[in-house]
């Protein structure tokens, strides 16, 4: 599967084609900093545990995929994250998401 592919099937829907953010002003991610990273370590982390900010709100948490995608799946979304909406190339690999997992 693309990076494309797995971000149209199971993130567009909160972050939108364009990562403007759909769900609500926290889910734009554009220049997000996790995105600027080339080796993604952040990006890791919130591909695979998900996020939420303090207030709990319900549509401001976003769900962890984890359990979803393989590590090989994640490190294909996480560099075409970067590329996509950070500018940069990322050079994330499977072998850095098993070691970002718990
Ligand atoms: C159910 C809605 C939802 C889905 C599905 C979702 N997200 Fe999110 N995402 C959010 C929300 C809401 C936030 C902001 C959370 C916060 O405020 O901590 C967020 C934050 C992020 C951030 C920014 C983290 C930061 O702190 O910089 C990234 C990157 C991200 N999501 C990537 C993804 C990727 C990649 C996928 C698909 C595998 C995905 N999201 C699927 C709702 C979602």
């Amino acid at each position: 599967m693309t990076g494309a592919g797995i971000f149209a099937g199971a993130c567009a829907s909160c972050h939108g084609k364009s990562g403007s953010g759909l769900a609500n002003e926290r889910a734009g991610i554009v220049g997000a900093h996790a995105l600027s990273d080339p080796r993604g370590s952040n990006l890791i982390r919130v591909i695979l545990n998900g996020s939420s900010d303090s207030s709990k709100a319900p549509g401001r948490t976003m769900p962890g995929f984890a359990n979803i995608y393989s590590d090989a799946e994640i490190a294909v979304l996480a560099n075409y994250m970067i590329g996509q909406f950070g500018g940069k190339k990322g050079n994330v690999t499977a072998k850095d998401v098993e070691r970002a997992r718990e």
